[in-house]
């Protein structure tokens, strides 16, 4: 059995190539902007800056916000070079199948649920508590039994994140594509919401709640035991909240709020230069949604004492703190519209990976099968939206999210990593984007993952290890035996202009 067999990078091209698969050319980099923003901005800077703020970095969270957007800076270097170089379909697994061989593939594939199903379920548990939020607003009230999990506020199902993963499973069946059109609005929309909140509210800002900027580090019960993020634990520190160690914990955490932008660099085959519009593309998102969430987390702790901000919708609640219901209202309204297409994103993201994965005989290959009328990998679809939506209906998420964050963090690595390999190996294939310093910038990637990864808490570490590990024995189970060299023709892509 060869673990580390190859799937050459022609074999994986000439699976894309057929015509009515080839996909036209015609990205500016700012539509590759654009795109970009709208599949970052979510639940990372509409839910997770209240409770991050509250629980680990105080004011300071907007420090973490710009860390975390260096470390994946970093990480979009490398992914650009890989999805010039090979297919998109698929993403770091396709990648990792032509660079490490089939068993890192595999783990990767594996891992890029985490990122993509757990982060579509995050993220539609995000977009639940705004629309509680939103009809509260106008005199609704959605019983809490009705929209959280077992656990968590006399929960017993989360049914708006259900009834919107299975409505956005419906329209990926139906093979709907998002135009760069439709996401234009959505994106005018996020960013007309996020401005808001920066400039209405700057007027309730009270500099009081900015004193002290990073609170003095002390030991708090929610990071005590499995909660501690590893490093603390592997150096003996006694586990703290606030403080350096605090913003760098927070950083773990607020990285979720820039996943989406490796979803852009799988736009390489559609850019028109990708040399030059990839990196404006990829890194003008990071720094357009980096000040936005450093001006968004520096006014919103202003204006509610970080100790007091809530977890479900901490922008709304902010205005509504400070006695302007109808600006909650219209920031309620916008990240219900904003949050729906970065579900429908990331589950398109999904499907496509396990498509890949299926057509390579790594999963069942009646999971590829492709809808004789909509033309789009439904079964799959199906089976991924129905776990998604059991995940965001009954499981508490709030803690899952930093699992979402450790399997992106580890797939990054692994890409920084492979873009070393296959320059190593395939010196010779076209590169229509070099990533710059190379070693040095995959090498930076590489520690800086690390070091968020250990920022991590000790529980996420062990549901990650949990996760390969039964990833590992399911491919001993069926994809060492059943895997085929051989693909049939991939799907549809991400994105295509409209
Ligand atoms: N970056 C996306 C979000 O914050 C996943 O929701």
């Amino acid at each position: 059995m060869n673990l580390f067999r190859t799937k050459s990078v022609e074999q994986s091209i000439q699976d894309t190539e057929e015509p009515e698969h080839r996909l036209r050319r015609d990205l500016s980099a700012l539509d590759l902007t654009v795109f970009g923003v709208g599949v970052i901005i979510g639940t990372g800077i509409f839910v997770l800056t209240g409770q991050v703020a509250r629980d680990k970095a105080g004011p300071a969270v907007a420090l973490s916000f710009i860390l975390a957007a260096v470390v994946c800076g970093l990480a979009a270097l490398c992914y650009a070079e890989f999805s010039s170089t090979v297919p998109v379909a698929g993403s770091a697994y396709t990648f990792s199948y032509a660079t490490l061989g089939e068993f890192p593939a595999w783990i990767i594939g594996w891992d890029l649920i985490l990122e993509l199903a757990l982060g579509a379920a995050v993220v539609s548990v995000g977009w639940s508590g705004y629309f509680v939020s939103m009809l509260d607003n106008v005199g609704i009230t959605v019983p809490s039994a009705l929209a959280n999990p077992p656990g968590v506020e006399n929960g017993i199902v989360n049914i708006p994140a259900i009834v919107l993963v299975l409505l956005v499973t419906g329209l990926l069946i139906l093979g709907v594509k998002v135009s760069s059109r439709f996401n234009a609005v959505i994106v005018t929309v996020k960013l007309a919401v996020v401005l808001l909140v920066i400039v209405a509210g700057l007027f309730f800002v009270k500099g009081a709640n900015y004193t002290p900027f990073i609170p003095e580090a002390k030991p708090s019960p929610s990071v005590q035991g499995a909660a501690a993020p590893l490093m603390q634990e592997l150096f003996g520190i006694t586990p703290v909240s606030y403080g350096w160690l605090g913003v760098f914990a927070a950083v773990a955490i607020v990285f979720f709020a820039y996943i989406g932008f490796d979803i852009v660099a799988t736009a390489a085959e559609e850019a028109r230069r990708p040399q030059r519009d990839l990196p404006i593309g990829l890194i003008g998102s990071l720094v357009i949604t980096a000040v936005l969430y450093a001006a968004v987390s520096l006014v919103v702790v202003g204006m509610q004492h970080y100790t007091q901000l809530s977890s479900a919708a901490p922008l709304a609640d902010a205005f509504k703190a400070v006695g302007q219901p109808v600006f909650a209202t219209i920031i309620s309204v916008g990240a219900v519209a904003g949050l729906t297409t970065v579900v429908l994103i990331l589950l398109l993201g999904q499907s496509r990976v396990f498509f890949a994965m299926s057509r390579d005989g790594l999963l069942p290959s009646w999971l590829a099968a492709v809808h004789p009328r909509y033309g789009t990998p439904y079964r799959s679809t199906l089976i991924m939206g129905t776990i998604v939506a059991v995940l965001a209906g009954f499981i508490p998420l709030a803690k899952l999210a930093e699992l979402v964050n450790i399997g992106t963090l580890f797939a990054f690595l692994v890409v920084s990593v492979g873009v070393v390999v296959l320059r190593r190996t395939r010196p010779d294939l076209p590169r229509a984007f070099r990533t710059p310093l190379v070693p040095l910038v995959p090498i930076l990637s590489v520690l800086a993952c690390l070091f968020v990864m250990l920022n991590l808490p000790v529980e996420t570490w062990l549901r990650f290890l949990a996760w390969m590990a039964l990833g590992a024995v399911l491919y001993f189970a069926y994809g060492a035996r059943n895997s085929r060299l051989r693909g049939r023709r991939t799907g549809h892509v991400p994105f295509t202009k409209g």
